[in-house]
């Protein structure tokens, strides 16, 4: 028996799973609360045009709990604020797109800026989805810091925990890894073979140096201490608005050593909304003098 039908489809028999999917109603009405839900919870702001991506993704919800009407389904989850199931909403409402040295510039960056650090070195992934940014961390600290990188910290939170659970296994697609350079897929991982072939894991001294947890960053307290050398926020605020966006560029400031750098996305800018950073080069930011 297919177990995502709804019960009700799926006792009846000789349903297609396509049939089943058009019976679920999701209306204007029902759009706008999630939208609502998902930006009190986790500050995504999810455009109007983001629909069907709703639908299909929380439509495997509703299955998995029998329900036909988004209706029913969030009535049950406002009735429930402390629910397990507002982690699966989240974790199904999230967008984790991400890849190896993504913004290949900032990692010699910061290989440079801790190379002759003699203290601790460590960083925070702030949104480190399924793992490649905080191992692509982790990996530019071993070519920088050779055997003390053993010593070195880095910290990566998401509030995905089904992204973090992919995170803390390592293991990923051969073609993922492949793209990368000869010598950094030799170095640093393992090719599986039999049952694991046509994937790579994350060789155990790369693993050890990343430590994940999750973390909301709209929460009003972050399980985490600082100093951190630098700071990875890259591709998530894209997806909340400017008031949220300052507030946590706010929160990161303390958290950064005086030299520290703040890693932004592509397409993230940061300079008009805080002013407790300036821009140094390409989306990379320091604190700024204090007046
Ligand atoms: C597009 S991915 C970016 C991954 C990586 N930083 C990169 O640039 O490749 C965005 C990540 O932000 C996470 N995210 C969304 N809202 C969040 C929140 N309120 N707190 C923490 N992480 C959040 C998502 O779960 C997702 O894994």
């Amino acid at each position: 028996m297919n177990t995502h039908l709804p019960h009700e489809a799926a006792g009846q028999g000789g349903w297609s799973a396509s049939l089943a999917e058009r019976d679920l109603v999701l209306t204007d009405q029902d759009f706008a609360r999630i939208r609502e839900l998902i930006y009190q919870r986790a500050g995504i702001v999810l455009a109007e045009h983001k629909r069907e991506m709703v639908y299909s993704r929380l439509a495997k919800r509703l299955r998995h709990h029998g329900l036909t009407h988004f209706a029913d389904y969030l009535a049950r989850l406002e009735r429930q604020p402390e629910a397990r199931e507002w982690e699966a909403f989240t974790n199904a409402l999230t967008t984790n797109l991400t890849a190896f040295f993504r913004e290949a510039h900032h990692f010699p960056l910061l290989s440079r800026h801790v190379a002759e650090r003699r203290d601790k070195v460590r960083v925070w992934s702030a949104a480190a989805s399924t793992g490649e940014e905080p191992y692509s961390i982790a990996m530019s600290l071993r070519e920088a810091l050779g055997s003390r990188a053993d010593q070195a910290e880095v910290v990566a939170t998401d509030i995905d925990t089904d992204a973090l659970d992919r995170a803390r296994q390592g293991i990923y697609a051969l073609e993922q890894v492949t793209k990368l350079e000869e010598t950094r897929i030799k170095r640093f991982f393992q090719k599986g073979s039999g049952r694991r072939a046509g994937f790579a894991r994350v060789r155990p001294e790369v693993a050890a140096m990343v430590e994940f947890k999750s973390l909301n960053l709209l929460a009003p307290g972050w399980p985490l201490e600082g100093p951190f050398d630098a700071i990875f926020c890259r591709n998530v605020m894209i997806y909340f608005d400017k008031t949220t966006q300052a507030r946590i560029l706010q929160r990161f400031a303390p958290l950064l050593k005086p030299d520290g750098l703040l890693f932004a996305g592509h397409s993230e800018n940061f300079s008009y909304i805080s002013e407790a950073f300036r821009l140094r080069g390409q989306t990379v930011y320091t604190l700024a003098p204090r007046p």
